[in-house]
């Protein structure tokens, strides 16, 4: 097993570019399967989530290809199976997502239970009555949930709370369903908006999506879909944190500001300057992204934080947040209200001598801690990268061991850090 070493201590500088959203790709694929007509996606993370989700598309009778620098291609007229198998959601997740588009175009799929995960149980009963609602016949039989649907109907779903794959399965399911669909408290983060742009390329109608209310007419067939994926706000901040963490200068070109609007604000509070610099034309990556500088001067101001949907703070940068407070000149507090177990990273943080104290969802930061670097253990994505950044701003030596969970997400994140001035190195345990 790979471990990342890291040195501590060097001053990031430079520039890096941060490529598609991981997110925003799974979904994306896996859209493929509600037409029999070619799709191309572009600006694919080359990240080992995405490995998975080809596996299970290939599983299910997809040809797919992957072609180097991101463009992936993938052909779903000769899916036969309507099966994603237990060994591949229980690694990823975000594989519950084929239940919509297999039900909508097959009428039927067998998908396993995803069953808890390190940062809390995330169950899936908000899917699953929702699909209810457009007609799905489910039982959960042997460890898999059956889904059964001749023909989805339109209907009215109210998401008791709003879930990002949720929103993604219906608004699958419901491009094809007969009729019309209305998602209320519907999931608005980017990933959602980027999926309802290519379904819309790809002949569905929706609008809304990106608001809490999104409307859906179903149409008959899907047709054949290329498009970009959106860039990833969650690994272009965490090389925003990265510079922050090292008092350094860093820019993160692929960014787009306006997906960062919460982070950004906190980085700012903590006395990051934080500019979008006009890049020359050609230079900022394709497509639509943009650009992003952050220098920090001083010892970071400390942090109030608490995690909530988008365009609140994301879940997913509380654990690199959390390693930035430890830098802090004061206590910072953070709130965790998405998922009841993420802060599996404390005690790993605390190894490198952070002091942290855990009331519920809440953790104070104790400010102003000098980390020393120490082997550490990551425990899923988010947390392994909190580690790496720990790590980069902690004196002496930091082993990162279990890096398979930093690559299901960062792609050559070793590489990228290095460029920017870190003493970091991928080993062989
Ligand atoms: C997605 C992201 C993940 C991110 C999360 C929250 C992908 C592949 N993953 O995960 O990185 O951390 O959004 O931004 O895009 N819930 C229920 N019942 C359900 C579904 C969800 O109670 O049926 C709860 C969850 O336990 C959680 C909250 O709703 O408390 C939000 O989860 P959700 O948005 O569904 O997360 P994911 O889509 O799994």
């Amino acid at each position: 097993m790979d471990k990342i070493v890291i040195e501590g201590g060097s001053r990031l500088q430079g520039e890096v570019e941060v490529g598609g959203a991981k997110n925003a790709a799974l979904p994306l694929m896996l859209a493929a399967l509600l037409t029999d007509e070619p799709c191309r996606l572009t600006k694919v993370p080359g990240v080992a989530d995405i490995d998975t989700a080809g596996k299970l598309l290939a599983g299910l009778g997809a040809s797919i290809e992957r072609r180097p620098g991101g463009e992936v291609l993938i052909d779903c007229s000769s899916v036969d199976q309507w099966e994603a198998p237990y060994d591949l959601v229980r690694k990823m997740r975000a594989s519950f997502v084929a239940l919509g588009p297999l039900l909508a175009r097959f009428g039927r799929a067998r998908v396993s239970w995803p069953g808890g995960c390190a940062i809390g149980s995330r169950p899936v009963d908000i899917h699953l009555s929702a699909l209810a609602r457009l007609g799905a016949k489910i039982e959960q039989r042997h460890g898999y949930v059956e889904a059964d649907a001749r023909q989805l109907k339109g209907g009215h779903v109210i998401f008791e709370k709003p879930s990002v794959g949720a929103t993604e399965n219906l608004l699958m399911a419901a491009c094809l369903a007969k009729g019309s669909t209305r998602l209320e408290n519907a999931a608005r983060e980017p990933e959602i908006v980027d999926l309802a742009e290519a379904l819309a390329k790809m002949g569905a109608h929706i609008e809304g999506a990106g608001s809490s209310i999104i409307e859906i007419e179903g149409v008959e067939r899907l047709a054949a879909m290329d498009h970009e994926v959106v860039s990833d706000r969650i690994v272009a901040a965490t090389y925003l944190v990265a510079a922050a963490i090292t008092g350094g200068d860093v820019v993160v070109r692929g960014a787009r500001p306006e997906h960062l609007q919460s982070p950004l604000e906190v980085l700012t509070a903590m006395g990051a300057t934080i500019e979008t610099p006009t890049l020359p034309t050609g230079s900022a990556g394709p497509g639509r992204a943009g650009a992003l500088r952050l220098v920090m001067a001083q010892q970071p101001r400390p942090l109030q934080i608490g995690t909530a949907p988008y365009p609140g703070f994301p879940t997913d940068l509380q654990a690199q947040f959390m390693a930035l407070a430890c830098f802090a000149d004061g206590d910072s507090t953070i709130e965790e209200s998405i998922f009841e177990n993420r802060f599996m990273h404390v005690q790993e943080l605390a190894r490198m001598g952070a002091e942290i104290s855990l009331v519920g969802h809440r953790a104070t930061v104790r400010g102003a801690k000098l980390l020393s670097g120490a082997p550490v253990m990551a425990t899923d994505l988010r947390a392994s990268v909190s580690l790496v950044l720990a790590g980069l701003a902690a004196r002496g030596r930091t082993e990162v061991l279990r890096v398979y969970h930093l690559d299901r997400g960062y792609e050559s994140i070793e590489q990228k850090l290095s460029c920017l001035g870190a003493d970091i190195r991928r080993e062989r345990d």
